[in-house]
Formats: C-alpha cells, sequence, structure tokens
C-alpha cells in the first residue's frame, strides 16, 4: 500500500494523514499515518477515529440501480441510501422528472439504456449493478372499461422489449464489466419458460422473451449475478410475508405467484450482501400475508436456490 496525496481532514494536525484512492471505485478510502509528525494522546485518539471511519468508508459498496425512478427501482434505491454505513447509492433514471421523483440527489445519473454512451458516467466506479429497467407498455388511447372488453398496449419507437429488455440490459452489462464490477442483480419476470405466455403478445413485444435472453447473456458473463424472476408485482408492505423460492415457473401453477415490490427491492439488497445469492438464478414469490412465517434469515432462503440458471 502507498500513501499519496495529503488530505486537510482535521482543522488543526491535518497533516499527518495521507490519502490513496480505491481502484475500484474513486472513494477516498484508506489513511496512513506519517511517522514523521509528532503528536499527542488526542490527536491520536483523533486519528484513530478517522481511520476506523476510513475504513468503514472503504467497506461500503457503491452500487447503481438502474430503472431507479420505477416502482421497485426506487425502493431499491431507497433502502440503499437508508443503509448508507454499507452503501454508496446511485441511480439511473431517464429524465428530469424521474429524478426529482426520487429527490433529485446528484448520485442520480440521467441516461437511456438504449443508448450506451449515456451510461458512462453512471457506471464508473461501482461495485455492483441492480438492474431495474425494463420496457413499459402504454395503453391505446379510446379504451373505455364501460364497453367490456381488453385494452390494447403498444411501445414507443426505439423502447420495444427487444431494444430495452435485451439490447439495454446487454449494454449495461457490457459497460458493468468493462468497468470492472464485482456483482450484478437483475429482476427479470416468472413465464419465461412459456413462449405463450400472454405477456408476450402485449404489444406484440415478446418481452419475456428478450427478458431470457438478457438473463442468459448475464448468466454466461462471467460476473458474479443474481437472476431474480419475481411474480406478479404488488404494491403492497413489505417484510411481512414468507418469502417463496421457486424454479422454471413452477410457482405460477400454485395459488402462491405473487410478490410485494418492496420484498423484491429488499432481496435485491440481501442479494448484494450475501454470498449464497452468487451465480443464482430463482423465481420468487409469497406466501399471502397471515400464513407462514415472514422471511428474515435471507442466507437461509439463498441457500434454498440450487438453479444456476
Ligand atoms: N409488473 C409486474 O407484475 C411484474 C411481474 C414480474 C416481474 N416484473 C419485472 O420487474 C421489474 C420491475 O418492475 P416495475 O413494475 O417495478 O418497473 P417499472 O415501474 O415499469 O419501471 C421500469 C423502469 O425502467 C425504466 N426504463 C425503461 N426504459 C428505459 C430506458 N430506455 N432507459 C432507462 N430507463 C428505462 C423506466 O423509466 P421511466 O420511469 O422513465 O419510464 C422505469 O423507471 C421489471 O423488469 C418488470 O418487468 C414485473
Amino acid at each position: 500500500m502507498s500513501c499519496v496525496t495529503r488530505v486537510p481532514i482535521i482543522s488543526s494536525n491535518s497533516h499527518f494523514l495521507q490519502r490513496t484512492t480505491s481502484s475500484s471505485s474513486n472513494n477516498i478510502n484508506t489513511f496512513c499515518f506519517n511517522p514523521l509528525i509528532k503528536s499527542n494522546k488526542n490527536t491520536t485518539r483523533r486519528r484513530l477515529s478517522v481511520v476506523v471511519l476510513s475504513m468503514a468508508e472503504s467497506n461500503r459498496s457503491t452500487v447503481l440501480v438502474t430503472g431507479a425512478g420505477g416502482r421497485t427501482g426506487q425502493i431499491v434505491y431507497k433502502k440503499l441510501k437508508e443503509r448508507s454505513s454499507e452503501f454508496t447509492a446511485r441511480g439511473l433514471v431517464r429524465s428530469e422528472e424521474s429524478k426529482s421523483k426520487i429527490g433529485g440527489a446528484d448520485d442520480v445519473f440521467i441516461g437511456d439504456i438504449t443508448k450506451p454512451e449515456t451510461l458512462a458516467p453512471a457506471i464508473g466506479g461501482i461495485d455492483a449493478l441492480v438492474i431495474l429497467t425494463s420496457a413499459v407498455p402504454k395503453m391505446k388511447p379510446g379504451f373505455d372499461p364501460t364497453k367490456g372488453g381488453r385494452p390494447e398496449f403498444y411501445f414507443e419507437d426505439g423502447q420495444y422489449p427487444e431494444q430495452v429488455d435485451w439490447e439495454g440490459q446487454k449494454s449495461q452489462i457490457d459497460a458493468a464489466k468493462a468497468a470492472g464490477v464485482k456483482q450484478i442483480v437483475l429482476v427479470g419476470s416468472m413465464g419465461g419458460t412459456n413462449i405463450n405466455h400472454p405477456l408476450n403478445s402485449l404489444g406484440n413485444g415478446n418481452i419475456l422473451v428478450w427478458k431470457r435472453k438478457a438473463e442468459q447473456y448475464l448468466a454466461d458473463s462471467g460476473i458474479p449475478y443474481t437472476i431474480i424472476r419475481a411474480g406478479g408485482l404488488q404494491d403492497k408492505e413489505g417484510g411481512i410475508r414468507e418469502l417463496l423460492i421457486g424454479k422454471d415457473d413452477e410457482l405460477l401453477q400454485t395459488e402462491t405467484k405473487t410478490v410485494a415490490r418492496p420484498d423484491v427491492a429488499e432481496v435485491c439488497v440481501q442479494a448484494l450482501q450475501i454470498e449464497e445469492a452468487k451465480f443464482k438464478a430463482f423465481d420468487l414469490a409469497s406466501k399471502p400475508e397471515g400464513t407462514g412465517t415472514p422471511t428474515k434469515d435471507f442466507k437461509a432462503l439463498f441457500s434454498q436456490i440450487t438453479t444456476r440458471f
């Protein structure tokens, strides 16, 4: 370890501290004593607390959440911000509007995953990436629920699932790999084993087909990954249900095929911290509230997963 830059961390006696920068992130994270400079008991104590603080900083993981303005993405971003002793959070959103929706902080970058050149500022220096971007179908105008029938959906030009859920996810994975990212968590969807799944006909987008292709690309990337294939997402309270792990869409044949968005978000954050989540792909749902035991032990949850894809 070499110490390179002097920094004025403490107003008095500050000159005895020097710092280095991390290679994986630009966080300043290591301080060294200059043995040539005399100190008393108080300054030693202060030095030690700075060292402890900076060590805590060096253990902090810088995590980018893409789709951070989305319904699950914003919960993940918030959870990371709340756990600031463990994470330095970043978000990627598509517009100023989405940025202000999640607080407008400087750690929120604006970019479009279908334009890889817009991703570099957000991805540079991160340790982990959580992908929560997804093509968003729009309802065709003119649908009148009082007349019965089903609404029709479409995707905007350039924002079809092929472009967002395949090429856009692929661009993020490529950029993350080039930046030396140590883990990628990707939220996908159950239903991908069935080419005739109704979601594939939505807006003629074949969304589950493209999502599955991106999942495969991630699994083949060599980067430690966690692929969470969520069941039907619900805007309900998290932390109060027993979570269920499945594989190959088997849960879709049961009565337990939904999961609350805050629970998916918590699984994303836990996956960043628990080794057992790495190199795994799994379906995620939950028992109904009031049945089963709310999941608290995520290491045990991830240990149940037997599938790499
Ligand atoms: N809905 C369900 O029941 C269900 C079930 C299982 C799995 N899932 C999957 O779970 C994940 C999270 O779902 P969700 O409903 O929470 O997501 P969501 O609210 O639809 O959010 C998707 C986000 O992706 C962003 N996005 C889309 N195209 C982009 C682009 N080109 N560049 C940058 N960002 C882009 C959107 O940005 P804007 O805010 O700018 O539009 C939006 O914030 C998705 O992958 C979804 O497919 C959903």
